[in-house]
């Protein structure tokens, strides 16, 4: 079966970047000028997704504003001749068909995936975290996932190997290697203790997922932070199922950081040709300050 939808959950508070975040969702803080979400829609689309649910919540209302067509803007740039901007605008409303639901309680991420059930209908799905963006000029990691799939038709995690001072951050999972950049998943958890990881492999907000999910979700109660975890889900259905984990190609930043949002943004400017030259010259001469 084809992968075709993906959930990207955007109903977090966006408490780590206030006060940036008090009235504007933390999925539309820009990288040089694009919404961190639109590089995850993006993502997305270039791997073959045809519709896309984000799962939003109160506050939230920008996204679905940033995705839409937006009528007057338009008319206004082809009145001026600011047809690169207009192409732009036009291609953002284009990228997908993309639907929403609302998530009424921040309940966790495991809860936020449940309120995706109707529209997986039955389908295995992938699942984007907003917070995780990863290039890969080449193949987007969303499309090597689903290569994956192809081969394992089953539920495939996004993973990296992490530092020992990092896996408490992360879902971590246990288990053997089988092929390059495959393991087979035995089981995992979520934000383990400092020094009782299971192993260095994190999933890194990258998921594809048969649908067998919602059941396992139904019976979930909540775990780390007291809220209803994906990560618990997932090790159910791996004692159910069998399930992989893939180790992704591709430069990963947590931007839900502050530390890997500047990392990111400070990247992507010296990936733009219009920003390139002039910003490399002027991180050159502050660093030299240094
Ligand atoms: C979530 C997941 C965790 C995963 C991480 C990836 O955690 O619960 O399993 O490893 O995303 O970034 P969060 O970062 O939302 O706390």
């Amino acid at each position: 079966m084809k992968i075709r939808k993906a959930v990207i959950p955007a109903a977090g508070l966006g408490t780590r970047f206030l006060p940036a975040t008090k009235a504007i969702p933390k999925e539309m803080v820009p990288l040089v000028d694009k919404p961190t979400l639109q590089y995850i829609v993006e993502e997305a689309a270039a791997s073959g997704i045809e519709d896309i649910l984000i799962i939003t919540g109160r506050t939230k209302r920008a996204i679905e504003d940033h995705f839409d067509k937006s009528y007057e803007l338009e008319t206004e740039l082809e009145k001026s001749g600011k047809l690169d901007y207009l192409e732009t605008l036009q291609k953002i409303s284009n990228l997908a068909n993309i639907h929403y639901v609302r998530q009424k309680e921040a309940k966790g991420l495991g809860h936020a995936i449940y309120c995706a059930r109707f529209f997986a209908e039955n389908e295995p799905f992938a699942v984007l975290l907003g917070d995780d963006v990863v290039a890969n000029d080449k193949k987007p990691c969303l499309a090597q996932m689903i290569e994956q799939y192809q081969t394992y038709r089953t539920s495939i995690l996004g993973v990296q190997t992490v530092s020992d001072e990092d896996t408490s951050k992360y879902g971590v999972i246990k288990g053997d290697k089988l092929a390059d950049r495959i393991y087979k998943v035995e089981d995992m958890v979520e934000k383990p203790a400092p020094g009782t990881a299971p192993s260095n492999v994190a999933v890194l907000g990258r998921y594809i997922i048969t649908p067998g999910i919602f059941r396992c979700l139904e019976e979930t109660t909540p775990g780390a932070g007291g809220e209803i975890q994906l990560t618990d889900a997932l090790r159910k259905l791996a004692a159910k199922e069998s399930m992989y984990a893939y180790d992704f190609v591709g430069r990963r930043y947590d931007v839900g950081s502050k530390e890997g949002y500047l990392e990111a943004t400070v990247e992507f400017a010296l990936k733009r040709p219009d920003l390139k030259d002039e910003f490399t010259q002027y991180l050159k001469n502050i660093v030299s300050k240094l």
